[in-house]
């Protein structure tokens, strides 16, 4: 199983390290092969997507991401910016499926900033679409206006867009309480209003799945009033990327969520869906648990290991039990540890 290991900048080194420990411990036959993405890539050749990178992931069975972005590469011109690697790889690799679930581990409900009955037992699916949206519309750009500029962006979606990724959702239901969201903003877009339609006519094929439409507006202030009415939530690029980062504050971090990015065949790029975080890169302090069941989700959707992505799973719960904390999830009575350390107890629970 080949594995290309990209972990780029800021703290994503370091969670990719315990990542990688975590995966050679378990016996399995993988290749792993470092690349280097991102602020590093840009450093490496002047580009943050060098094409020996873009190679290395092409022919992989799987891409083990961290994360991308740095400051200091702000003043660059769009194209040379860290984030476009990350971009660019969903669209060359046709990832247009993007799971994330938000699952409340027991042990952690107290460190949610909202109250434990609230999320407590919380088990909920977002299904982002990741290669089409305002995202990647054309056209886009600033121009001038007679004396002023302005700034644009297209939003689109086509009709096999939006199918393809509604039957991921609809299937990914099936395996669970059978109930879709579908989140749009179709009292004001037309993008939305076709989305809305799509949905509602693939929904016909999945009978048995519950399905229901609300306003993005209306879903931000859901997460956050009753989230447990939620099973899976399926929405665009834009909307479930601001809703994930939502989602992820009810499990306690932002450092707690792993997610899938998967292509039409299941061959997929697994990544923490937190940043670079460059206030505590270098420090040996960042949360390794995403990128750790980053790679449990790795092992089920990509390599076909769903018993060594259970294991996996099932060393982060227990190692959370035995109240070992890193400074986001850290509660009084709970024992602080760095990001080392954590890999260790994950190592020591296998
Ligand atoms: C994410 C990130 C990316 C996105 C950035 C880094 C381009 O926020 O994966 O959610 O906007 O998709
Ligand atoms: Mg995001």
């Amino acid at each position: 199983m080949k594995i290309a290991v990209l972990p780029g900048d800021g703290i994503g080194p370091e969670i990719i390290a315990q990542a990688i420990r975590v995966l050679q411990k378990l016996g399995l036959p993988l290749q792993l092969q470092n690349a280097p993405v991102g602020g590093a890539g840009y450093e490496a050749s002047g580009d943050p997507l060098p094409a020996a990178t873009l190679k290395a992931a092409k022919e992989a069975d799987a891409v083990l991401f961290g994360a991308v972005g740095d400051p200091r590469y702000d003043s660059l011109p769009r194209a040379k910016r860290p984030e476009q690697a990350i971009l660019g790889l969903r669209k060359e690799l046709g990832l247009f499926a993007n799971l994330r679930p938000a699952r409340v581990h027991p042990e952690l409900a107290a460190a949610s900033s909202l109250k434990p009955e609230v999320v407590s037992g919380l088990d909920l699916l977002i299904v982002r679409e990741l290669t089409g949206d305002i995202y990647f519309g054309e056209p886009k750009g600033i121009r001038q206006v007679g004396e002023t500029r302005e700034g644009f962006d297209t939003m689109r979606y086509s009709e096999p867009e939006v199918r393809r990724i509604a039957r991921v959702a609809f299937e990914a239901a099936r395996k669970r309480s059978k109930r879709v969201c579908s989140v749009d903003k179709a009292n004001v877009l037309e993008t939305s209003q076709l989305w809305r339609e799509v949905v509602t006519d693939e929904a016909r094929a999945f009978s048995d799945v519950e399905t229901t439409h609300m306003y993005v507006d209306n879903c931000a202030m859901q997460l956050v009033r009753n989230p447990k009415q939620f099973d899976v939530i399926v929405t665009g690029n834009m909307f479930g990327d601001i809703l994930s980062d939502e989602a992820s504050m009810l499990t306690g971090s932002i450092g707690m969520l792993p997610s899938a990015s998967l292509d039409a065949r299941g061959k997929g790029l697994y990544e923490p869906i937190h940043g670079t975080a460059p206030d505590i890169a270098g420090k040996g302090v960042a949360n390794p648990l995403a990128t750790i069941l980053s790679a449990a989700l790795m092992l089920r959707h990509s390599l076909g290991q769903p018993g060594a992505a259970e294991r996996v799973e099932g060393a982060v719960s227990r190692v959370l039990r035995s109240g070992l904390r890193t400074a986001d999830i850290h509660t009084p009575a709970t024992r602080k540890v760095g990001t080392k350390e954590m890999g260790d107890a994950v190592l020591a629970a296998l």
